[in-house]
C-alpha cells in the first residue's frame, strides 16, 4: 500500500517536473546529437556542418564557415575584414586568435581631423581612408596551420562552388541592399554588383570572389598578402585615395592571445581579451551583478533591468578610458576583472534612483606606465568548441567594393577614437588608450564566448551589434543560467542595452511591459525604443543535459543552425 502511494507521489512529481521543464523550455531550437554550426546564413552553416560530417574538426569547420559567410553574407562575412576566435578543445584547453585589422603604417593620430581639429564626417566610415589592414585570410590560415586536419583544398572546394553557383537573396537581404544603394555609389567610382534592385529569390553569383578564393586555394595565404591579389588590392585602395601599402599587407600577422576567464556562480566564462573590450567588460558586468538575486527579481523586470543597467554603465565608463590594443597600451586587466573592483564600483548604486552617467567616471586604478559583424558557433563530434565573431564593421564595411577581386573592404578604422570625446558610429567614446597609431589594432566590442559548467562545455555564444555585442552576450547567458530558458528562447528574448554614454537604456521596440517602462522612467532612467536599434543577432549552441546540442539562431536575421 505504502509502496503504491510512494509510486503515485513520485509519478505526480515527475509529471510536474516534465511539465514545468516543458514550460520553461517551450521553444527549443534545432537539436542535434553530435555536432552543430550556427551562423548568419543557412548556406554557411551547411558548408561548416558538411566539413564536420566529413570528419573535419571544429577548426576545419571554422575556416569553411568563415569563408562561406564571405560568400553568402557579404553584409558582414568577409575576406576584407578581421575577427576574433575563442576556442575550447575537447581536453578543456582554451585559447584565442586575434585576426583584427590594423592601422596602416601611414596612419596617424589626427588623420580624421580637419585643420580646425574637427572630425571630418564620413572619413573614418566611408571609402578607402576608412580601411584597416585586413586580417581574415591570415586568421583562417593560422587556425588551419595550428589545428586543421582536412586539407585547405578540401575545405575551400564547397565554398568556391557556392560562390560560382550563387546565393539566393532573402527578404532581409533585399531590404539591406536597397537601403545602401546611395552609399555604394558614393564610395565607388563605378556601379558595383550590388547596385541593382536585387529581389528576394534572385540568385547572386560571385564569380570574381570565386576566382580570388581559387587563387588563395592554390597559392595559400601569401596570395592575399604578397601575391597578385595583394598587388591588385593595394593598387585599388590607393587609386581610391587610401593609404594601405604592400608593406602593410606583408607585415600583417594574426596573434594568439590568452582569453579572459572568470566565474559567475558555477559557470566559468571564457571570452575575448584585448584588443577586444568584450571579455573584460563582460567580466566587469557579471562580477557586479553576481551578488544580486536576478532569478528572484525575474526576467526583464524593473529590478533586473536596473541592476544590469547600472553594472553596464560603470563597465562601459571604464572601457572608454582603460582599453585599447595591449601591444600599445598597458591595461590594468587583473584589477578590472577582479570581483572586488566591480563590486566596489556598485557601492553607490541604489534601487531608489538611476545613477547619472555624468557622475560616473572610470574607476581609480593606478596605471603603471610602460607606455556589421557576424558571429558563428561550432561544436564538433569530438567535443571541440569554436566561437568566432568576424566583421567589416558597418554593414558592407566602407562600402568600397573591389569588383575585380569580388569583396567589400572594412571600415574598421572607425573603431579607433578619432578624437577624445567625439563618439564613433556606435556612440562609443574613447580616450588615449584607443587613439590611432601606425600598426595599432582598434578597440573592439566583439565578444566570442564559451561557457563551462562544472568543468564541462556548456554554451558557445556571440553576436554582432557594435557596442551592444557585450550586453547581448550577457543577456543570453543570463537568460539560460538565471531565467532557465532554452537556448532558442534565450536568443529570442527582448534585449536592452546601456553603454554609459549616451545616458539612455536602449530597448527593442514593443518588447517591454508598459509597467516596467513607466517604473523605470519614474526612477529617472531615460528610455530609447526607436525602431532603428539593432541589439544583437545572437548565434549560440547549448549542450543539453543528455549531451545533445541545441542551437540558438536569431530570428532577427536569416540565421540557421545545422548539424547532425
Ligand atoms: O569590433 C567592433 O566592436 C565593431 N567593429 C563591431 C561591428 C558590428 O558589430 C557591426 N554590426 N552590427
Amino acid at each position: 500500500m505504502k509502496k503504491t502511494m510512494l509510486l503515485c507521489i513520485l509519478s505526480i512529481l515527475m509529471l510536474h517536473c516534465t511539465t514545468s521543464d516543458n514550460i520553461r523550455h517551450k521553444n527549443r531550437g534545432v537539436t542535434t546529437k553530435k555536432a552543430m554550426v550556427v551562423s548568419a546564413r543557412e548556406e554557411a552553416s551547411k558548408i561548416g556542418s558538411s566539413i564536420l560530417k566529413k570528419g573535419g574538426n571544429a577548426f576545419d569547420a571554422m575556416v569553411a564557415t568563415e569563408l562561406a559567410l564571405a560568400v553568402a553574407y557579404p553584409y558582414a562575412g568577409n575576406i576584407g575584414g578581421g575577427g576574433f576566435m575563442v576556442y575550447r578543445n575537447n581536453m578543456g584547453a582554451i585559447g584565442a586568435l586575434d585576426y583584427r585589422e590594423k592601422a596602416p603604417l601611414a596612419a596617424s593620430k589626427d588623420m580624421y581631423l580637419d585643420e580646425n581639429k574637427a572630425v571630418i564626417k564620413g572619413k573614418s566610415t566611408l571609402g578607402a581612408m576608412a580601411v584597416g589592414v585586413p586580417g581574415t585570410v591570415a586568421g583562417v590560415f593560422e587556425v588551419h596551420r595550428k589545428f586543421g586536419t582536412l586539407s585547405m583544398k578540401e575545405i575551400l572546394t564547397p565554398v568556391i562552388a557556392l560562390a560560382k553557383r550563387g546565393v539566393v537573396v532573402t527578404k532581409k537581404q533585399e531590404k539591406r541592399i536597397a537601403k545602401f544603394q546611395a552609399s555604394f555609389l558614393k564610395a565607388n567610382k563605378n556601379p558595383i554588383l550590388f547596385n541593382k534592385a536585387w529581389k528576394e529569390n534572385d540568385t547572386i553569383k560571385y564569380g570574381a570572389l570565386a576566382a580570388t578564393l581559387s587563387r588563395i586555394q592554390k597559392n595559400g595565404r601569401d596570395e592575399f598578402y604578397k601575391g597578385a591579389t595583394a598587388a591588385r588590392l593595394v593598387k585599388f585602395i590607393q587609386e581610391n585615395g587610401g593609404i594601405i601599402t604592400l608593406e602593410d599587407l606583408e607585415k600583417y600577422q594574426p596573434k594568439w592571445r590568452d582569453p579572459i576567464t572568470f566565474t559567475y556562480d558555477d559557470l566559468k566564462i571564457i571570452s575575448m581579451s584585448p584588443p577586444s573590450s568584450g571579455g573584460i567588460c563582460l567580466a566587469q558586468i557579471m562580477n557586479a551583478i553576481e551578488p544580486f538575486n536576478l532569478k528572484e527579481f525575474g526576467h526583464n523586470t524593473t529590478k533586473s533591468i536596473q541592476v544590469i543597467t547600472e553594472a553596464e554603465r560603470r563597465a562601459y565608463a571604464d572601457r572608454s578610458f582603460f582599453l585599447g590594443d595591449p601591444d600599445f597600451v598597458s591595461i590594468p586587466q587583473k584589477e578590472l576583472i577582479s570581483k572586488a573592483y566591480s563590486q566596489k564600483r556598485m557601492k553607490n548604486f541604489s534601487f531608489k534612483k538611476a545613477t547619472l552617467s555624468s557622475e560616473v567616471a572610470h574607476g581609480n586604478i593606478e596605471i603603471i606606465e610602460s607606455d556589421e559583424t557576424t558571429h558563428y558557433a561550432i561544436v564538433d563530434a569530438f567535443g571541440n568548441a569554436v566561437s568566432v565573431t568576424t566583421t567589416i564593421n558597418g554593414g558592407y564595411g566602407s562600402k568600397l567594393y573591389n569588383s575585380e577581386l569580388g569583396f567589400f573592404l572594412n571600415n574598421e578604422m572607425d573603431d579607433f577614437s578619432s578624437k577624445p570625446g567625439v563618439p564613433n558610429m556606435f556612440g562609443l567614446l574613447g580616450a588615449k588608450a584607443n587613439e590611432i597609431a601606425p600598426e595599432k589594432r582598434m578597440l573592439s566590442s566583439m565578444t566570442p564566448t564559451i561557457v563551462e559548467k562544472n568543468g564541462k562545455l556548456f554554451m558557445v555564444v556571440g553576436t554582432p551589434g557594435g557596442s551592444t555585442i557585450i550586453t547581448s552576450v550577457l543577456q543570453t547567458i543570463l537568460n539560460v543560467h538565471e531565467f532557465e530558458m532554452s537556448m532558442q528562447d534565450a536568443v529570442n528574448a527582448a534585449r536592452f542595452h546601456h553603454q554609459w554614454m549616451p545616458d539612455v537604456i536602449k530597448m527593442e521596440p514593443n518588447s517591454f511591459s508598459d509597467t516596467v517602462k513607466s517604473e523605470l522612467k519614474q526612477l529617472h532612467y531615460q528610455l530609447d525604443e526607436s525602431n532603428a536599434i539593432v541589439i544583437g543577432k545572437v548565434a549560440a549552441i547549448l549542450v543539453l543535459e543528455n549531451g545533445e546540442l541545441e542551437g540558438g539562431a536569431d530570428k532577427r536575421g536569416d540565421d540557421a543552425a545545422v548539424g547532425y
